[in-house]
């Protein structure tokens, strides 16, 4: 009682606290809050939130590969939302030590103290002078670029046996602007576009002047002849020996996430009229409008950028009679960047997993304002209601053809979010992203780069800049191979790389915006995230043999990321190492406006590996088997797994080579060859492209 009533009293605050060896600062922010303005009225009433330290964070790895390794005896054996829940939740010890304490300051009734439902939390709403004293602090309003109020503290403190069971405070030290620590300079102009950036470039066919029928394109049928200058649904299916699609079953809907970007329905139906003659052409998807983000609009529409039409020509035509939901999430002012927030696919995690709202981990609690877009949105076009929580159910199977550099987003923030995908892949999920278009850096102009490479300190920007959500090591990156023009779909591929400002010279299109010089797909290694074990023995086998890019210097992050860049090196040799896979990405013949576009970008790839596995869970639905889940440690030759293995699992470990190993090829960009595609594993194709019989094979023979 010493502390807190010597704490009333503001003039003895240090003496106390450095008295009081029974509290601790629990969190302190470097950088004073922005914008502080003036002490908070002590008798306001503030909502208090207590995240709770949630318990068994640190297994989420193991217990992922124990349902998605095939070595492993649970195998498939996914869990539900509710045992994902449990499994984190904070231990009820934890809970009971908080409440105690609470309750045992007599500045709370235990009527006041809400539990929330998915046990992470404590609630407590009470006037700002009590929450001064149990948290040894002083709270200021700030005012936000937005001009909102926001209440926070410059540091706060716990009782030293309370430090332990809490992960944060509620209003307290907030997470403000992105990545103050970084020794990487951001030079120039920061971009406008959305936070998330679509992948995808198009240019106006005819596209390729002076082409000549491949030799050997004579003898296949009409429609193949000419896979390697305009790809369409015959062509990759015809690549990847995909059978006409036949099942519809509601519970293996594939999902496609969009922002911003919306499709016109009238696009799709020209292309499924020209190209897909298993589908009917009206062939619609169903939308769910996230947070006020709405779908389709007209052919003539700016949102209609391509991307989404793409996303749906693909999935539908792949899969049809299977159903196709687009998720259209954030209104205009957030999803088009007006307001400022570079944040990535947090809303919509809130809006398929209520948990995820408020959840704390990694130092992070819930959205971060400034990063996030926040609802309701006060800008004008807004959405008006208040944000979703667990109002929608995830399909199996994601494909997010949205990315960003991962320096963009802070470190602890882009942990919590890969944290919440292991959850999903824990249910059964799978979700994929396109790997990026410009090899090893970054969107042009990205992190103040005219590449969008990054730069130590005092030199040229030559440092590669890793690509989110590909870093996630729960994610299944897909990156893009393509055709040469003589080349025909009984040819190996090769890595996608494209100039795309001689495409557009050569159609008189004028330049592309921004300018996108030179297309390659995305590759490289994660500056956050560790290898993980599943591709460990890939990654080392790449690291070590593919020479000459041994001679390509690199650096070993510290567990901060400070140190990108050091002693001159360009990748993290310690990072997780994307994308896994790979698919067609090059020439994808379609309609935008009306009029009819080729395609290119990682864009392409992840709806084309994501209706694979739509496929293969289908097939595993006939015979009465769950989803494939999260699929990466299936697909990588882990011969390391530290769990024990059943002799069926064993048997069944059969060749890995589910995948056509993609070796020709390269994603150079920073002004380097970047990395090389080559035997086995590699940062540009991953494991390959789908051999559609053989992953089917695979995924049924296992539980
Ligand atoms: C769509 O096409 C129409 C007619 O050619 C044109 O007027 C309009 O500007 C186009 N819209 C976009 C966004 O390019
Ligand atoms: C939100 O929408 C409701 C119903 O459309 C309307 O009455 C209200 O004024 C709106 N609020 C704001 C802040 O725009
Ligand atoms: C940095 O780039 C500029 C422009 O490309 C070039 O002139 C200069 O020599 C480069 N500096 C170093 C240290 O490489
Ligand atoms: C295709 O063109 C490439 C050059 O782009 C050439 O190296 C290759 O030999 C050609 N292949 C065939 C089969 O003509
Ligand atoms: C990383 O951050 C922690 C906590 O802020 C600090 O103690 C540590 O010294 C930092 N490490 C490096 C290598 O910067
Ligand atoms: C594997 O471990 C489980 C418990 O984790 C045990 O029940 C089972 O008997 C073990 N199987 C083998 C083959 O050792
Ligand atoms: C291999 O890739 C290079 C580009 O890196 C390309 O020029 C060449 O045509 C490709 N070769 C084959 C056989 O696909």
């Amino acid at each position: 009682m010493l502390w807190q009533r010597a704490l009333a009293n503001t003039v003895l605050l240090a003496v106390a606290l450095s008295l009081s060896i029974s509290h601790v600062v629990h969190e302190k922010r470097s950088v004073s809050l922005p914008h502080k303005r003036r002490r908070v009225d002590s008798d306001a009433i503030i909502p208090v939130r207590i995240g709770l330290r949630q318990s068994n964070l640190h297994t989420g790895y193991d217990r992922l590969m124990e349902v998605s390794h095939p070595g492993s005896v649970n195998y498939g054996k996914h869990l539900s939302k509710e045992e994902v829940h449990s499994l984190f939740a904070p231990a009820d010890e934890t809970i009971h030590i908080v409440k105690n304490w609470l309750l045992g300051s007599n500045l709370i009734q235990k009527q006041d103290i809400i539990h929330y439902e998915n046990k992470g939390w404590l609630a407590v709403d009470m006037p700002a002078k009590h929450a001064e004293t149990l948290f040894g602090t002083k709270y200021y309003e700030h005012e936000t670029k937005r001009g909102e109020l926001r209440i926070g503290c410059d540091q706060y403190h716990l009782p030293r046996h309370i430090s332990s069971h809490v992960d944060f405070v509620k209003p307290g030290v907030k997470l403000s602007a992105p990545l103050k620590k970084r020794e990487i300079e951001k030079r120039g102009s920061v971009r406008s576009s959305p936070g998330a950036i679509p992948r995808l470039s198009n240019i106006k066919p005819p596209h390729y002047p002076g082409w000549k029928l491949p030799s050997g394109a004579g003898a296949l049928p009409l429609d193949l002849q000419n896979c390697g200058v305009n790809i369409t649904p015959t062509c990759i299916k015809a690549l990847y020996d995909i059978p006409t699609a036949c099942h519809s079953q509601s519970e293996n809907a594939m999902g496609l996430f969009e922002t911003f970007d919306a499709f016109s329905q009238e696009d799709v139906s020209l292309f499924l009229g020209k190209f897909a003659s298993n589908t009917p052409s009206h062939t619609a998807p169903k939308v769910i409008s996230v947070d006020g983000g709405t779908a389709p609009v007209e052919p003539g529409n700016d949102r209609n950028g391509g991307e989404s039409n793409i996303d749906l020509d693909l999935a539908i035509s792949l899969i049809y009679p299977q159903s196709v939901i687009v998720y259209q999430v954030d209104d205009i002012p957030i999803a088009s960047g007006e307001t400022d927030t570079s944040g990535f696919i947090n809303t919509f995690l809130d809006s398929i997993d209520g948990s995820y709202c408020d959840y704390s981990a990694f130092g992070i609690t819930g959205d971060n304002p400034g990063i996030d877009g926040s609802y309701p949105d006060p800008f004008q076009g807004g959405f008006n209601g208040s944000r979703q929580c667990g109002t929608y159910e995830l399909t199996r199977v994601l494909s997010i053809s949205y990315g960003e550099t991962e320096i963009d987003l802070p470190k602890p923030y882009v942990e919590r979010q890969c944290n919440e995908i292991m959850k999903l892949g824990l249910q059964g999920h799978t979700i994929l992203s396109s790997s990026g278009d410009f090899g090893v850096a970054g969107f042009p102009g990205e992190d103040g780069d005219e590449r969008g490479c990054l730069s130590a300190q005092r030199s040229n920007a030559t440092i590669y800049n890793p690509d989110y959500p590909s870093g996630c090591p729960y994610i299944t990156s897909v990156g893009a191979t393509r055709l040469y023009p003589n080349q025909t779909v009984n040819d190996p591929e090769s890595a996608m790389q494209v100039d795309i400002a001689a495409f557009n010279f050569a159609t008189v299109d004028g330049p592309t915006s921004p300018p996108l010089h030179f297309f390659a797909t995305g590759g490289g290694f994660s500056n956050y995230f560790p290898t993980p074990l599943y591709q460990a023995q890939d990654v080392g086998q790449y690291l070590k043999n593919d020479l000459p890019f041994q001679s390509l210097p690199f650096y070993e992050i510290n567990a901060n990321a400070t140190n990108i860049g050091q002693n001159g090196g360009v990748y993290n040799r310690l990072g997780r190492g994307y994308p896994d896979v790979s698919a067609n990405g090059a020439f994808f013949l379609t309609f935008l406006n009306l009029t009819e576009r080729n395609f290119f970008g990682t864009s392409l790839a992840a709806p084309i590996f994501g209706s694979v596995v739509t496929l293969i869970n289908e097939e595993r639905s006939v015979i009465g088997k769950g989803s494939v889940g999260f699929i990466n440690p299936a697909l990588y030759k882990s011969k390391k797994f530290p769990r024990n293995v059943s002799k069926t699992a064993l048997l069944t470990r059969i060749d890995p080579s589910v995948l056509n190993d993609i070796t020709n090829g390269s994603n150079p960009n920073c002004g380097s060859q970047g990395f090389q595609a080559s035997e086995g594993w590699d940062p540009v194709t991953g494991l390959g492209t789908p051999n559609y019989p053989k992953m089917l094979q695979y995924f049924l023979s296992l539980p």
